[in-house]
C-alpha cells in the first residue's frame, strides 16, 4: 500500500514502485487514495473532488497537492497488470474525510464550508451517515472507481472514525431513532452495510481496515488487519478472509533505528529489517484459525515520506517482506537473508 494523499507521487513514481514490486514477486498494489490531506482521484462529474480537494494550503501560503486522472490511472493499471499485479483502490470511508468534506459541504453533517487538512493524526471529519444527497454523492464516487479499477476488489477504509459529530447531527439522531439503531455505533455499522452492499451490487469484492470488524459484518468481506489481536481472533472465526498489515512489522513508514532523521519519539515504532523478516505472519491467538489468512500486506503511509525518501523506507524490507510471505515457515532465516541481501 502507498498513501498518496499525504504526499502527492508522480505517475513515474509508481510505475517504478511497481516495477519493485513485480520483481519481488508481489502481486497487489493497494492504492490509497484519499485521505485528510488530499482527494487524488479525478471523478468524473465531480470536478470539485480534484478542483478543491486535491489541493491544500501550507504554512507559507503556499498550494501543495495533484491528482490522477482517468488517463492516469488508465495507464497504472495496464503497467501494473503487465507484471501482473492487481491494483486494489482504496476510496476510504467514512473517516479520514476532509478532503472529501472540503471538496462537497454537502457530505457533512453541517453542510459548513472546511478545508483539505493540513494537520496530522485521527480528525474528527466524518461524512454524514444520515443524509440521503451525502450517500448519493458517495455512491456515484464508488459507481466511478468500480469502472476505472478491472480488479475485483475496492477497499472502503473503515479505520479510526471519529463518531461525534453524529452525536450532534439532528439528522443522525433521528436516523437512530427511528430505525432504533445502537447509538452512533450502530449509525456507523449500518453505514458500512449499505456501502459494503454498495460495492457488491457493482460487481466487486469491499474490504476495508480491521475496524470494520467491530460491528457484524457479511461473510466473505475481506479484512485488513492492522493492529487489536480481538478483531483479528474474530474474522476469522466468522470464516472472513483475514488479511495481515500487522503495525509492529510490516508498517514500513516507521525508522530502521532511534537515529534516523525522521524517528518521532512519541508514537513511532522502530522496524529494523531483522524484525520485518521476523514476521510471525498469524496474528496472536490465531495459530488454530491460520487457514484462513490470505496473505499479507505491507503499507508505506506518507507523513514523513515524500517520492524522493520512497527507497530509503523500503530498503531491505520490501525484499525482507516479500520472503516473509513467500516462503512462511519454510523461511531460510535471518542470517542466510542478510548475506543474500
Ligand atoms: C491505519 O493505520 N489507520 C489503517
Ligand atoms: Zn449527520
Amino acid at each position: 500500500m502507498l498513501d498518496v494523499s499525504r504526499h502527492f507521487f508522480p505517475v513515474a513514481d509508481i510505475k517504478r514502485l511497481l516495477d519493485r514490486l513485480a520483481a519481488l514477486k508481489m502481486n497487489r498494489f493497494h492504492w490509497h487514495l484519499i485521505d485528510d490531506q488530499g482527494w487524488r482521484l479525478e471523478i468524473p462529474g465531480y470536478p470539485r473532488f480534484t478542483e478543491v480537494g486535491a489541493w491544500r494550503t501550507l504554512p507559507d501560503g503556499s498550494r501543495y497537492g495533484g491528482f490522477y486522472t482517468v488517463a492516469d490511472v488508465a495507464e497504472i493499471v495496464a503497467y501494473a497488470a503487465a507484471r501482473n499485479i492487481v491494483v486494489v483502490p482504496e476510496v476510504e470511508l467514512p473517516g479520514h474525510s476532509m478532503a472529501g468534506l472540503a471538496s462537497y459541504p454537502e457530505l457533512s453533517c453541517s453542510g459548513k464550508p472546511e478545508a483539505v487538512a493540513t494537520k496530522w493524526g485521527i480528525l474528527d471529519g466524518v461524512y454524514c451517515a444520515s443524509s440521503e444527497p451525502a450517500a448519493r454523492i458517495l455512491e456515484a464516487v464508488l459507481k466511478e472507481v468500480c469502472r476505472m479499477f478491472p480488479g475485483p476488489w475496492i477497499h472502503i477504509g473503515g479505520d479510526e472514525v471519529v463518531r461525534t459529530r453524529w452525536e450532534s447531527c439532528p439528522r443522525c439522531l433521528e436516523k437512530i431513532r427511528s430505525e432504533g439503531l445502537n447509538g452512533v455505533e450502530g449509525l456507523e455499522a449500518a453505514f458500512f452495510r449499505r456501502f459494503l452492499a454498495f460495492v457488491q451490487s457493482q460487481g466487486k469484492t469491499p474490504l476495508g481496515w480491521n475496524e470494520l470488524f467491530e460491528h457484524s459484518i457479511p461473510k466473505n468481506i475481506p479484512v485488513q488487519w492492522w493492529h487489536r489481536p480481538d478483531l483479528a481472533v474474530k474474522t476469522l472465526k466468522t470464516g472472513n478472509p483475514l488479511l495481515v498489515s500487522d503495525v509492529a512489522y510490516c508498517y514500513f513508514d516507521y525508522p530502521y533505528v532511534e537515529t534516523d532523521p525522521w524517528y518521532i519519539k512519541s508514537f513511532m515504532l522502530l522496524t529494523p529489517v531483522e524484525k520485518v523478516y521476523a514476521n510471525p505472519v498469524v496474528p496472536p491467538g490465531c495459530e488454530a484459525l491460520a487457514e484462513g489468512i490470505w496473505g499479507g500486506e505491507c503499507c508505506l503511509w506518507t507523513e514523513q515520506v515524500p517520492p524522493s525518501e520512497i527507497d530509503n523506507r523500503l530498503r531491505g524490507r520490501l525484499e525482507a517482506f516479500s520472503e516473509v510471505y513467500w516462503t512462511f515457515d519454510k523461511r531460510p532465516g535471518w542470517p542466510d537473508f542478510r548475506s543474500r541481501l
